[in-house]
């Protein structure tokens, strides 16, 4: 499925969205939430969007699985996921994963995109710090994804996990199945410049990820 630049963002809320109601009436009565109710849910809670932003609601292969098993995948269906994943993926073609650390600390920080207030032409950001620790100096984080401090340093610069990162922020599910963490390349959120930033933000011994 072909995503536009906005709909990252409204991709996790809708997620989240979708598990709410699936947890709420799953409790209720003690078994999954019928997919008509949760749909017509959505469509009320976004009755108001444009047409463009309501085919946005609609979900892919992946989210469709992660919902029907409320992200407790079985493997099987984990390694389809992470297998049809791990094909959206697309590596730099100069073979370079190591951008600019210091674009990436701003695109690290920045959660414009995605939403509703943007206007036309807005640049979108990562909002890594909206789930994780990265610059020890910066006190507001939070805590959904493990802290990326000394991420790179920990990780000796090793090529192997350069590549490994790239694919996780291009692709979050091709690491790991119904992933709460955004799928920003694949989605068409972050470009390939924007994650090679980041990737260097993570892997600069300059980057202050890693002072
Ligand atoms: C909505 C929350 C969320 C956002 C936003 C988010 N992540 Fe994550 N991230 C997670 C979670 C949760 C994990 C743990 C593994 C998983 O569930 O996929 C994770 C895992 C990771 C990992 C692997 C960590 C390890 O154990 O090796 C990296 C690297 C990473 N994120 C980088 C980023 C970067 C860079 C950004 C911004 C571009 C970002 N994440 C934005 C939630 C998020």
């Amino acid at each position: 499925m072909k995503m536009t630049l906005k709909s990252a963002a409204l991709i996790l809320a809708t997620s989240a969205c979708a598990s709410l109601a699936f947890a709420a009436s799953a409790k209720k009565a003690d078994k999954p939430a019928d997919p008509a109710v949760v749909e017509a849910y959505l469509k009320a809670t976004f009755g108001k969007a444009s047409p463009e932003w309501q085919a946005k609601l609609v979900p892919d292969e992946t989210l469709k699985t992660c919902n029907k098993y409320h992200n407790n995948v079985p493997a099987a269906e984990a390694d389809k996921i992470m297998a049809r994943e791990a094909a959206r993926v697309v590596y730099p073609a100069d073979g370079k994963f190591l951008g600019d650390w210091k674009s990436g600390a701003k695109i690290a920080q920045s959660g414009l995109g995605g939403r509703y207030s943007d206007k036309p032409g807005t640049v979108a950001g990562g909002n890594c710090y909206a789930c994780h620790q990265l610059e020890s100096k910066e006190l507001s984080f939070g805590t959904i994804g493990p802290s990326l401090t000394n991420y790179g340093k920990d990780r000796k610069y090793d090529a192997a996990e350069i590549k490994r990162a790239y694919t996780k922020i291009y692709d979050s599910q091709a690491e790991l199945a119904c992933s709460n963490m955004p799928r920003f390349g694949a989605n068409g959120f972050l470009t390939e410049q924007q994650i090679k930033d980041i990737v260097a933000l993570l892997f600069d011994p300059e980057s202050p990820v890693n002072k």
